[in-house]
């Protein structure tokens, strides 16, 4: 069974929809531990609830980025999962991290990367009027959200919609794709190979790589 570290800042919303989806054998792993920088996430209920182990590494403790991200990484080499899943993690980690872990760390971004890295997604979206959004699920890099993408889903952005709908759907949105791609991670269909991702079967790539619509 692949053991899985989901790292949070907030609401655990996607945290949750991971659980579950092991809990109903859709993602062949399990959440061996939930790590927030923040220590009052939500998400570290959500955690409690199922009875899974969580690890607060709080930032503001830290004069330094690079001690924050050196803590971090030494309790996940500690853990060593088979997969860490930056779910909703709002801190930026340096290369010395994201480097060790190149190949089994993702991250989980509410844009159709490489459109709008960064915060404010959906302001942007809105903004600038634009007919599609979506998320992307990629590696992680040093760049600020620009390691090689593993999937994206899009939506149709609606005629004068609300943002807080726009949210709402992008969060059902990822709630459904995240863990698809997990699961397909853990079964050993998707992997990162000198810098690229490769997809051992079609049926991968064509269910969740780009121009993939949901209407949600
Ligand atoms: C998600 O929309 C994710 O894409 C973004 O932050 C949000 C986290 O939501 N980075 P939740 O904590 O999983 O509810």
């Amino acid at each position: 069974m692949k053991q899985i570290a989901i790292l949070i800042s907030g609401s655990g919303s996607n945290l949750e929809a991971i659980i579950n989806a092991c809990k109903s054998k859709e993602i062949h792993g399990q959440v061996a531990c939930v790590i927030s920088n923040n220590p009052d996430a939500y998400g570290l209920e959500r955690a409690k609830k199922f009875n899974i182990n969580t690890r607060v590494i709080d930032h503001k403790l830290y004069l330094e980025r690079e001690k924050f991200d050196d803590d971090l990484q030494f309790f996940l080499e500690e853990l060593s999962p088979d997969l860490i899943v930056l779910a909703g993690f709002m801190r930026i980690l340096g290369s010395k991290i994201t480097d060790k872990f190149s190949d089994k760390m993702i991250n989980l971004h509410p844009s159709l990367l490489p459109l709008y890295p960064g915060l404010n997604t959906h302001d942007q979206v809105l903004i600038n009027k634009d007919n599609l959004h979506g998320i992307s699920i990629h590696y992680v890099s040093p760049a600020l959200d620009g390691g090689p993408l593993i999937a994206q889903g899009v939506i149709k952005v609606k005629k004068n919609e609300e943002k807080n709908n726009l949210i709402d759907r992008i969060h059902k949105l990822e709630h459904k794709l995240l863990p698809k791609i997990i699961n397909e991670i853990c079964l050993g269909k998707i992997n990162l190979v000198e810098g690229k991702v490769v997809y051992t079967d079609f049926k991968t790539l064509k269910k969740g790589f780009i121009h993939n619509y949901y209407e949600i």
